[in-house]
C-alpha cells in the first residue's frame, strides 16, 4: 500500500464571516490547515496535496515544504475538490487518506488508527464516525437494519427523522484510490446546495463500508463559524497546558495561561496567571514568568524572572530578572543575570553580565558592557531625525540619573557620568563625563521675595 493525502481546503468559510479563508484563522499561532496536517505525524504519506481556492496565494504560503497543492477554481462542492486533488496526487498512490482542512482538533493516533484499520481490510473505504450529543450541522451517518453503514446524509437534506441521529461523519476517509476515482465520476449534486458531496461516493464505491467510531468526538470537531473556532481554541490551549504541566511545569491557575504551539518551557518554572507565550518563545528551567507577560519569539534562560512585561524576539539570558513594567523590544539581548527594571523601553541592546538598567528608561542601538549600571531615567537618542546611530558603554561604568546619549557615542570602562548629563562626545575609560550648566547659590532669596510680595499687595496695587 502506497498513502497519499488529499486535504480540501478551498472554501471561503462563508459561516465565518471573514476576509481570510477559513483554514488560515489561527489557533495556538498555527493556521487551522497547519493543524490538520500535523495530524499526519504517524503515517508517513508518499505524497500529500491540499486542495486550495480561496485564497489560494496566502494558503499555499502557510504549507510546509514537500506538501503539493492544487487549485479548485470553483467550490462545487467536496467531492469535486477531491476530484481535483487526486489529479495531482502522485499515481504512485494507491489509498488516499482524505481530510478537510477545518478539523484542527485531529490526533496523529486517530489517523495512525483508521489507516491500519483500512490496510489489509478488503475494503474499498474506511470513515470515521462520532457520536455527538449535538449532531448540529454535521452530515448523519445512515446504517441498515444489520447496523452496516449505507451512506450519509447531510443535515440540509435529512428527514426530521434523520435528524435525530447522532453519530456523525468526522469528513476522515480512507479510500482505495481506484474505486474512489470510479465513484466521484458517478456523483451529482442534486441536492440542498447543488453541490457534489464527497460522501455521496460512500454507496458507489462497492462493498462494505468500513466505519472507525471515535471514542472521544471533541477531536474530529469542524470549525465552520468563529463560536466553533473559540471552542477548539480552548480546547488546544487544554490540550497545550496539560502537555506542560506533565512536563514538570507548574501553573497556578492553568485557565489563565496561553501558549502557543511551540512554545517550550522547562522544568520547574512556573506560569502564573496572565502569561501570553507565543511562537518561537522557548523557557529555561526554574523561571518565574508572570503574572501578566506577553512573550513572543524569545529565548528565556534558565532561572530568569519575568513580570508584567512584553518581549518581542529577544534574549533573556540565565537569571536575568525583568519588570515589572517593562517592555523588550526585537533584539534586546540580555546576557546572565543582566536586569531591565520598571518602565524600561530597550530595542537592539545588548545588556552584559550582571549590567541593569532598573528604571525609567529607553534603551536603544546600545551595547552595555558587563557589571554596568544605568542610572533612573537614562536615555539613548539614537535617531538624528533621519538615521539611527549606535551607543557603546563599556564594563562597570555607571551613568547618573537623567542622562541622555546623544548617538553615535563611547563611553569607556569604568566611566561615571553626572547626572542630568547631554553626553555628546566620548568619555575614555575611567574619566568622569559631565555635561550641564552649574548651580548658582542666591542667599536670602526667598526672604527677599516674600517681602516684595507683601508690599505689592499693601499698596493695593496690581501693578510691578
Ligand atoms: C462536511 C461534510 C459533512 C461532515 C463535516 C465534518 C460534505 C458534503 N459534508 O460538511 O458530512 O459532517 O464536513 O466536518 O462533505 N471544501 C473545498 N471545496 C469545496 C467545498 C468544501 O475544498 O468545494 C473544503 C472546505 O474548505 C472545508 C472542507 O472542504 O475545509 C469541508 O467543507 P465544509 O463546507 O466545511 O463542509 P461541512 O458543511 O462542514
Ligand atoms: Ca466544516
Amino acid at each position: 500500500m502506497t498513502l497519499g493525502v488529499v486535504v480540501l481546503a478551498a472554501g471561503l468559510g462563508t459561516r465565518m464571516r471573514s476576509s481570510t479563508p477559513k483554514v488560515l484563522h489561527r489557533l495556538a499561532g498555527r493556521p487551522l490547515v497547519g493543524w490538520v496536517l500535523a495530524s499526519l505525524a504517524g503515517v508517513d504519506p508518499a505524497h500529500t496535496v491540499v486542495v486550495i481556492g480561496h485564497g489560494a496565494d496566502d494558503v499555499r504560503a502557510v504549507l510546509p515544504d514537500g506538501v503539493a497543492s492544487a487549485v479548485q477554481e470553483e467550490q462545487l462542492g467536496t467531492g469535486h475538490a477531491a476530484a481535483v486533488g487526486l489529479a495531482t496526487l502522485d499515481p504512485a498512490c494507491d489509498t488516499v487518506l482524505l481530510l478537510c482542512g477545518d478539523t484542527p482538533l485531529l490526533r496523529a493516533e486517530l489517523i495512525t488508527e483508521l489507516v491500519s484499520m483500512h490496510a489489509g481490510s478488503g475494503r474499498a473505504v474506511t470513515m470515521v464516525s462520532a457520536d455527538l450529543e449535538d449532531a448540529g450541522s454535521y452530515g448523519r451517518v445512515l446504517r441498515d437494519g444489520s447496523g452496516e453503514v449505507t451512506g450519509v446524509v447531510e443535515s440540509r437534506d435529512a428527514t426530521e427523522e434523520q435528524l435525530e441521529i447522532r453519530e456523525i461523519n468526522a469528513g476522515i476517509f480512507v479510500f482505495d484510490r481506484a474505486a474512489l476515482d470510479a465513484a466521484l465520476g458517478q456523483v451529482g449534486s442534486k441536492n440542498a446546495q447543488g453541490e457534489m458531496y464527497l460522501p455521496d461516493v460512500l454507496p458507489l464505491v462497492g462493498g462494505p463500508i468500513g466505519a472507525l467510531r471515535s471514542a472521544d468526538p471533541d477531536v474530529v470537531a469542524g470549525v465552520n463559524t468563529r463560536i466553533d473556532l473559540a471552542a477548539c481554541e480552548a480546547a488546544l490551549q487544554a490540550r497545550l497546558r496539560e502537555e506542560l504541566m506533565l512536563g514538570g511545569v507548574t501553573m497556578p491557575d492553568p485557565a489563565a495561561v496561553y501558549v502557543d504551539h511551540d512554545v517550550t518551557v522547562g522544568q520547574d518554572t512556573v506560569l502564573l496567571p496572565g502569561v501570553h507565550l507565543r511562537s518561537g518563545t522557548t523557557v529555561g528551567e526554574g523561571c518565574t514568568i508572570g503574572p501578566d507577560c506577553l512573550i513572543e519569539g524569545c529565548v528565556v534562560g534558565d532561572g530568569a524572572s519575568i513580570t508584567a512585561a512584553h518581549a518581542f524576539s529577544s534574549e533573556i539570558g540565565p537569571g536575568a530578572q525583568v519588570g515589572p513594567f517593562a517592555y523588550l523590544r526585537p533584539g534586546t539581548r540580555m546576557a546572565a543575570s543582566a536586569k531591565i527594571g520598571t518602565f524600561v523601553e530597550t530595542k537592539n541592546a545588548r545588556i552584559g553580565v550582571k549590567a541593569k538598567v532598573p528604571h525609567l528608561s529607553y534603551m536603544g542601538d546600545v551595547d552595555i558592557g558587563d557589571g554596568s549600571n544605568i542610572g533612573a531615567g537614562n536615555i539613548t537618542a539614537n535617531y538624528d531625525g533621519f538615521r539611527k546611530h549606535a551607543t557603546k558603554i563599556g564594563a562597570r561604568v555607571k551613568t547618573g540619573s537623567d542622562c541622555v546619549f546623544v548617538a553615535p557615542v563611547v563611553l569607556g570602562d569604568d566611566v561615571m557620568t553626572g547626572a542630568g548629563s547631554i553626553i555628546t562626545e566620548d568619555v575614555p575609560d575611567g574619566a568622569l563625563g559631565i555635561a550641564r550648566a552649574r548651580q548658582a547659590v542666591i542667599e536670602g532669596f526667598t526672604a527677599r521675595a516674600v517681602e516684595k510680595a507683601k508690599a505689592a499687595s499693601d499698596s493695593g496695587g496690581h501693578g510691578s
